[in-house]
């Protein structure tokens, strides 16, 4: 059956189809028959082995490839088996090394060409060079497994994700953190493992900003443990991009804050204590006013046997200033609370009065005069009402200090801040004080450092200021002019 001249497309013969083919392939085509005589050889072939046809074409296939090679594969024997009874190889694979080479693997094909009920008077043989291929598969295998065995041994969370959040791999790291087991978060969005709406939004936020290629780092996101415990997460998103660029997907990697958290709130405490120490002596004072007082009209009480009147107003007497001395030791003490971490909505001016309270005394030893410019409307915070009271109390010690010499006026004032995107309050504190040198300006907030004479200035008061106002989501600017006076400024975002 001659099939050359039969169209198999329009305008295309079998044997122009059967030549394109051969032709075209990147891989090399023998034709042989019972002889191992090479009938066909295609251009791959010629090509690699750098010989011409007319030298290939006739010859048997063991001289037509180099010796080592015939002698080294038993390719040569396939080939006869599949004369001698039929067999084909569809899956073979052989790899040849010549002396001083680099080892060469081939995929190859035997296929027997049969008549019909006849032995195979022709068989087909196809080699193709996987050496590149292979080097490459071994190399992305090697590659993956050393990835993959450096995100399960580290001690952070790492995870990845759909850019919607879909959770797609999670690490064994992340699993021991919050103690969700891979499988259970499978199609779980990661937004729903947040602790709350904020944490959501944060998280939403960041997402949105990766994606319009806003690079995401540090961001304190905190989590729901698998215990329903707060887990504080400081995270890094990266973008995973396709080839066009577009957002293919977001690896994140989380460090738990927990223990952290906890020194910076031992190193909070401390430094509270270390502020209650430095106002004890006026504190006690505070007191010890109202209980002379109470106890000179209780003698008065004591001694008078009729007007009627006058027992009343010593009996008032007594009875605002224990109200007031009992008033200071609960607000002492609910500061000296260590701090539950809860954040609330608080009246902002309220909280400022009772700190300012705590220092009255000290304010009129070192001869002070507090003045307190308050904006009309009472202003509301969210945060940590009993942090933030920390903070104004170190920022109001500090500036005693810088007015130890010749007293002065201490301004409070507060203030709503409208412009920009954000709305927020802003609290600041004027002294008249020594003023801080330039080169320190940058210091003050570092953890330790203090002017002040060994053993009356820890250097905590600032540091731990910055640490609770940052964690409010607010900031301190400072101003400060040696000789007349600094300026803190607490800068805390606005509950609308
Ligand atoms: N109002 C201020 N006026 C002048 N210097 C200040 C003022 N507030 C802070 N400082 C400087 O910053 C330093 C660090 O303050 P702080 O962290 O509260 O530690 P401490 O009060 O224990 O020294 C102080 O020692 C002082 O030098
Ligand atoms: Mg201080």
């Amino acid at each position: 059956m001659d099939m050359n001249g039969t169209e198999v497309l329009p305008g295309i013969s079998y044997k122009r189809l059967y030549e394109a083919i051969l032709e075209t392939v990147p891989f090399s085509i023998f034709i042989l028959d019972a002889n191992l005589k090479v009938l066909e050889a295609n251009r791959n072939f010629l090509k690699k082995s750098r010989q011409h046809a007319k030298d290939v074409l006739g010859r048997r296939i063991e001289e037509v490839f180099p010796r080592v090679f015939s002698e080294s594969t038993d390719l040569i024997g396939k080939v006869q088996n599949s004369f001698s009874d039929g067999d084909c190889v569809r899956e073979g694979k052989l790899t040849y090394k010549a002396p001083g080479i680099a080892a060469t693997v081939y995929y190859y094909l035997v296929i027997p060409l049969l008549e019909e009920g006849a032995r195979p008077s022709l068989v087909m043989l196809l080699l193709e060079d996987i050496t590149e291929k292979e080097r490459l598969g071994a190399e992305v295998r090697s590659a993956w497994r050393h990835w993959a065995s450096a995100v399960e041994s580290v001690t952070d969370i790492i995870f990845s994700a759909t850019p919607d959040g879909t959770i797609q791999t999670w690490n064994k790291a992340a699993e021991e953190i919050s103690g969700y087991k891979p499988r259970a978060l499978r199609g779980i969005k990661v937004m729903s493992l947040c602790v709350d709406e904020s944490e959501v939004e944060k998280m939403e936020r960041a997402f949105r900003a990766l994606a319009l290629g806003a690079p995401q780092r540090d961001l304190q996101i905190d989590l729901r443990d698998s215990k329903g415990q707060r887990l504080p997460v400081s995270w890094s998103f990266s973008a995973l991009r396709d080839d066009t660029g577009h957002l293919s997907g977001i690896v994140a990697v989380g460090r738990d804050l927990t223990e952290r958290k906890r020194m910076e709130a031992q190193l909070i405490q401390t430094a509270k204590m270390a502020a209650m120490g430095v106002m004890a002596g006026g504190i006690a004072h505070e007191i010890r006013n109202p209980l002379a007082v109470s106890s000179s009209a209780a003698q008065l009480l004591l001694d008078d046997h009729g007007d009627g009147q006058f027992r009343k107003e010593a009996a008032q007497k007594i009875y605002t200033n224990i109200a007031q001395a009992s008033r200071i030791i609960e607000n002492l003490l609910r500061f000296a609370r260590p701090s539950s971490g809860a954040f609330e909505v608080f009246p902002l001016e309220a909280s400022l009065d009772e700190i300012v309270s705590l220092v009255s005394n000290q304010l009129i030893l070192s001869q002070i005069t507090l003045v307190k410019r308050y904006g009309k409307q009472s202003l509301r915070v969210r945060g940590i009402k009993n942090l933030l009271q920390q903070v104004f109390l170190n920022i109001t010690l500090n500036a005693v200090n810088a007015m130890r010499e010749g007293g002065g006026e201490l301004l409070v004032a507060t203030r709503c801040k409208t412009g920009g995107e954000r709305r927020s309050v802003l609290v600041s504190f004027t002294d008249q004080g020594c003023g801080i040198p330039r080169e320190n300006l940058s210091r003050i907030f570092d953890p330790f450092f203090t002017t002040q004479p060994v053993g009356q200035g820890t250097g905590l008061g600032l540091s731990v200021s910055y640490s609770i106002v940052k964690q409010m989501g607010g900031c301190i600017h400072v101003t400060s002019e040696v000789g007349s006076g600094s300026t803190f400024e607490v800068e805390l975002p606005l509950e609308p």
